[in-house]
C-alpha cells in the first residue's frame, strides 16, 4: 500500500478503499474517527457511501448547530468549505478537517467582502443579509447570516423600518421578497446546480406524475414560478413545499403522499429513500449534481483520518467579525 502523505492523495490500486477492501476500509474509518476524537458531519449532498457512515446528515444549519453541540475534539467534515470554515468560526476550540479543500461552491463565488462592502456603500442605513453560501470574509461585512432552514425567520426578526440587502442567491433572495412585506435588495448570484433546474422540469414532471407531491430548494431557478403558480392557485398549496435540504426529508416523512417530485441536488434522494423506503423519490432534474459535494471521496476522508489533514481555519480578526452574523444565525432556529 503506497505511503499517506499529508499534502497528498496517494493513487491507490483500483477497487480499492485507501488501498484496502471496502470493509475494512469502513473498520479503519470507524477506528481512526475513535482514536482521534472526531465526528464525521456530513451534508444531504454527500455520495451515499459518505452520508451512511456519519455521525450526522443534515442542512446547513442542522450541520452548524451540530458542530456546536459535538463534545468532539475533530470535525471532519464532509460538504463544501465554506460549511467546514463556518464550523471554524463557531467552534474556535476543535480542529476542523475537510477531505478536500477544493470542495468550493459556485454561489460562495458570486460574491467577494470588496463587493459586498461597496454595496453596502450605496445604501447606507440598509442590513446586510447574507445566505450561508459565502466565504467568511463575505460573512464579516454582514449584520446578519442565514440557511435556507431560516432566512425566513430571520428576515421577518430584522426591524421592519430597515432596508435589506440580501446576498448572493436570487432566487432564495425573490423567494424572501414575496413571502415578507420588507423592502428587500437583492444582489444576482446563483448556484449552476440550482439555478439549473427550470420551470420547464417542474412542468414536465408533474404532468407527468399528477399525483406526486413536489419538494422544491428555495435556490432552484425555478422557484419564482412556482411562487407564481402557486399566487394563482394552478399548483396545490398542500402538495408544493419550499424548504431546505433538511426540511424536504422531514416533510416526506410526515406527508402521507407516497411519491416526490424532489428540486435540489440528487445526493439528497438517498437521504430520503434511507428514511422512507416505501416512497418513491424523483428528482426533477437526473442530472443537477454537485461535482464539488462529489469530491469527498471514502478514499479522501480515510486519508483524512489517517493524516489529519486539510485542517480549515480562519483568519482570527475575520473570525472573530464573521462570528456575529454567525451566531445570529444559529440563534434562529
Ligand atoms: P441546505 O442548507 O438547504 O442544505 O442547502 C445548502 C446548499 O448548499 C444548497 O445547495
Ligand atoms: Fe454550492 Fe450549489 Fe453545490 Fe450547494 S449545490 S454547494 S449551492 S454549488
Amino acid at each position: 500500500m503506497p505511503t499517506p502523505t499529508a499534502d497528498s492523495l496517494p493513487v491507490y490500486p483500483a477497487g480499492t478503499v485507501g488501498g484496502a477492501p471496502l470493509e475494512q476500509a469502513l473498520a479503519e474509518i470507524q477506528r481512526l474517527k475513535q482514536e482521534r476524537n472526531a465526528v464525521i458531519l456530513a451534508h444531504n449532498y454527500q455520495i451515499a457511501a459518505i452520508q451512511d457512515l456519519a455521525d450526522f446528515v443534515g442542512d446547513s444549519l442542522g450541520l452548524s448547530l451540530q458542530a456546536q453541540r459535538t463534545e468532539a475534539e475533530e470535525i471532519v467534515f464532509c460538504g463544501v468549505h465554506f460549511m467546514a470554515e463556518t464550523a471554524a468560526i463557531l467552534c474556535p476550540d476543535k480542529r476542523v478537517l475537510i477531505p478536500d479543500v477544493e470542495a468550493g461552491c459556485s454561489l460562495a463565488d458570486s460574491i467577494t467582502a470588496e463587493q459586498l462592502r461597496a454595496w453596502k456603500a450605496e445604501h447606507p442605513g440598509a442590513v446586510a443579509v447574507v445566505y450561508v453560501n459565502c466565504t467568511a470574509d463575505v460573512k464579516a461585512e454582514a449584520d446578519y447570516c442565514c440557511t435556507s432552514a431560516n432566512a425566513l425567520k430571520l428576515v421577518q426578526s430584522i426591524p421592519p423600518d430597515k432596508e435589506i440587502l440580501f446576498a448572493p442567491d436570487m432566487f432564495l433572495g425573490d423567494y424572501l421578497r414575496t413571502n415578507t412585506d420588507r423592502r428587500i435588495r437583492v444582489w444576482m448570484g446563483e448556484c449552476h446546480v440550482h439555478a439549473g433546474i427550470r420551470p420547464r422540469h417542474v412542468d414536465k414532471m408533474w404532468e407527468e406524475h399528477p399525483d406526486a407531491e413536489l419538494l422544491i430548494h428555495p435556490e432552484c431557478g425555478c422557484v419564482s414560478q412556482v411562487m407564481w403558480h402557486l399566487s394563482q392557485g394552478d399548483f396545490p398549496e398542500d402538495r408544493t413545499h419550499i424548504l431546505s435540504t433538511a426540511g424536504m426529508v422531514s416533510a416526506a416523512v410526515d406527508s402521507d403522499a407516497t411519491e416526490f417530485l424532489v428540486a435540489t441536488e440528487t445526493g439528497i434522494i438517498h437521504q430520503m429513500q434511507q428514511r422512507q423506503p416505501d416512497k418513491t423519490f424523483l428528482p426533477i432534474k437526473a442530472d443537477a449534481e454537485c461535482e464539488f459535494m462529489k469530491m469527498i471521496t471514502l478514499d479522501k476522508l480515510l486519508h483524512t483520518l489517517r493524516t489529519g489533514v486539510h485542517e480549515v481555519t480562519v483568519d482570527p480578526d475575520i473570525a472573530e467579525r464573521a462570528r456575529r452574523s454567525i451566531e445570529r444565525m444559529v440563534a434562529v432556529t
